[in-house]
């Protein structure tokens, strides 16, 4: 009898706007590596998002701003690699695209020709509509992110929760407009107000997908690390916990090395 393994049916940028259409919600971690990356597949998450966030967690920075864009591409490779069914969005790094629409042009092909990612993520509104225009026209898709952009940090001077003040708010959605406007198949919206984000996705037509914004939208994302709790010192009210592996993977290690030590490990049975 033969076994017949069914390749899952890929998620495209066109399931994740059937799925606001039909009020399904959508689903995005941040993977950076291929085993990671193929749990989160396995598991069903319909967009894997290979985020500069990787500067952070997995390089050690203070701030997304230093990851360059070879190091971007070594990440999402090692992501699409793992990847049978998510949609592989891959994250413009800081500097790769703000220069002039050329240069982002060629960041971007460079992103998809060598990690074989699915479509690009960059930080900004209509200071940067000309660059996402150009990448759209060599048939990339584009994924606007607005309200805490983390790349924008310098300006910001902080992490806190953008877009509470009208001026801002009236920004943020004439800026989701002209995204939508310009041909972005979704958008991310980090850390702002949870009714103004849901105004957002109401208003534009493309999947709004939330960090720190509320129930209202069409999906949610968070930094993998976070979610699974490795990191026991970033707690913001915005982020559920779903495991705490930083005390699992303390207890595994430090066992262990009293396993060493003792000379416990490794027994008859794990040796030739
Ligand atoms: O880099 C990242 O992980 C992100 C998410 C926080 C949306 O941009």
């Amino acid at each position: 009898m033969s076994v017949h393994h069914s390749t899952p049916k890929k998620i495209t940028t066109h399931t994740l706007l059937e799925m606001k259409q039909s009020g399904q919600k959508i689903s995005m971690l941040t993977a950076y590596d291929y085993s990671m990356a193929r749990i989160v597949d396995e598991a069903g998450i319909d967009v894997i998002l290979v985020g500069d966030s990787a500067s952070n967690v997995m390089a050690g920075h203070q701030t997304t701003l230093p990851i360059t864009l070879d190091q971007m591409i070594y990440h999402a490779s090692s992501v699409v690699r793992a990847v049978e069914r998510s949609l592989v969005v891959v994250d413009m790094p800081f500097g790769s695209y703000q220069g002039n629409s050329k240069e982002a042009l060629s960041s971007a092909i460079k992103i998809m020709k060598e990690s074989g990612g699915h479509a690009v993520k960059m930080e900004g509104g209509s200071e940067i509509l000309e660059s996402i225009q150009r990448i759209l026209t060599a048939g990339i898709p584009v994924m606007g992110h607005l309200g805490l952009t983390p790349q924008s940090i310098y300006k910001f001077g902080t992490y806190v929760v953008r877009a509470k003040e009208e001026q801002e708010a009236e920004r943020l959605i004439a800026d989701a407009k002209a995204l939508e406007k310009v041909g972005c198949f979704a958008i991310v919206l980090e850390k702002i107000p949870a009714a103004l984000a849901q105004k957002v996705a109401q208003m534009v037509q493309i999947p709004v997908i939330g960090i720190g914004a509320g129930g209202g939208v069409d999906g949610q994302v968070l930094v993998i690390h976070d979610m699974l709790g490795i990191n026991n010192e970033f707690n913001p009210r915005f982020l559920r916990k779903y495991n705490n592996l930083h005390a699992q993977m303390l207890q595994a290690f430090e066992t262990y090395k009293a396993d060493v030590q003792s000379g416990d490990f490794p027994n008859d049975s794990e040796s030739y």
